[in-house]
């Protein structure tokens, strides 16, 4: 198993924003070299090679509008088209392109879609909460060694909360009743909790009184999770599991909250505090099992009596539908 199904047909985020300015960035993206560059004010996407002798475009440079190839000076304007071979004249460049990635600009980060597709980028996202109402702040976490599958399954997993975050999430010696039904669709499901807030400081301090929270899967590599109080919304966290190579992964992670639960900068800073730690303790255990897994020659999974949700997670990751149905509510104790 490697890399979901689909996963160069789906838009992913690959920089903030601010990261793509006068400088061409390179990006690696399921295994394939991406330069993001700007001009005039919008983002181009081009394989990263320039199509004379190879050379990575990446380290060339942005003039008058164009992405110059430091090699022989080819320079290539925003449809890939070759405008300029020094040192000819008269030249016919029409045969000369750099090959194009499709390229979106929204909510302050660059998407790109490897497999080139009709303009479906509006519909395709998880749905975002509202602009309107809500402070919204990206995370761009740095590369992590670990499988794709792996971050699904424990971004998903409530489970390792109470050991691998004993303390900051849930606590392991004090668990409570929690009611999970699971609500599947033919291509994502979502798992809902309902129980009061977790006994970890982090929730404590945090979130308030819960009344449910939500964990969605949309394939290939995005989970959406909902964390909602007796009036509503307290926090939206859409994640993006984007493969550099199989088993390297870049997070993008764009987090939402009310805008009357306090100003933009404070939530932010709180939520940046309070997560880093539970950031590396994820990305601890992920890397783990990487080595673990290539050590012992591959994955075997074994489902627990709790696992209701890996056959699920599998099945799409595979690129396979589901069947429409509700299960549960299930008692657990988390
Ligand atoms: S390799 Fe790019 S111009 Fe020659
Ligand atoms: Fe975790």
């Amino acid at each position: 198993m490697s890399l979901p199904a689909g996963i160069e047909s789906s838009w992913l985020p690959v920089a903030l924003s601010r990261q793509v300015r006068h400088r061409p960035l390179k990006r690696i993206v399921a295994g394939q070299p991406v330069v993001l560059w700007r001009a005039d004010g919008k983002v181009n996407a081009f394989r990263d090679r320039c199509p004379h002798r190879n050379y990575p475009l990446s380290e060339g440079k942005v003039d008058g509008g164009r992405l110059v190839c430091p090699y022989h000076g080819w320079a290539f304007d925003a449809e890939g088209a070759c405008r300029d071979v020094p040192g000819c004249v008269n030249a016919d460049t029409s045969r000369l392109k750099a090959e194009t990635v499709d390229v979106r600009e929204a909510f302050g980060v660059v998407f790109v879609r490897l497999k080139p597709g009709e303009d479906d980028f509006d519909t395709a996202l998880p749905p975002m909460p509202d602009t309107q109402d809500h402070h919204h702040f990206w995370w761009a976490i740095r590369p992590q060694a670990g499988r794709i599958y792996d971050a699904l399954d424990n971004v998903l997993d409530p489970f390792h909360t109470n050991f691998i975050h004993d303390g900051y999430i849930r606590v392991k010696s004090r668990r409570q009743r929690v009611e999970q039904t699971l609500h599947i669709h033919e291509d994502r499901f979502e798992a809902v909790y309902v129980q009061d807030t977790d006994h970890g400081w982090m929730s404590r301090a945090l979130e308030g009184p819960r009344a449910r929270s939500t964990g969605t899967y949309y394939p290939p590599v995005a989970f959406q999770g909902r964390w909602e109080g007796p009036t509503g919304l307290t926090l939206c966290v859409t994640i993006w599991f984007v493969p550099e190579a199989d088993r390297v992964m870049r997070p993008f992670a764009r987090f939402s909250t009310p805008k009357n639960r306090g100003p933009a900068w404070l939530t932010e800073v709180l939520i940046r505090l309070f997560l880093f730690k539970v950031i590396e303790q994820d990305a601890d255990a992920l890397k783990k099992l990487r080595d673990n897994i290539e050590t012992f020659g591959g994955p075997r999974f074994r489902a627990g009596p709790a696992d209701r949700l890996s056959d699920k997670l599998m099945a799409l990751y595979l690129g396979q539908s589901l069947t429409p149905e509700t299960q549960g509510p299930f008692e657990i104790w988390l």
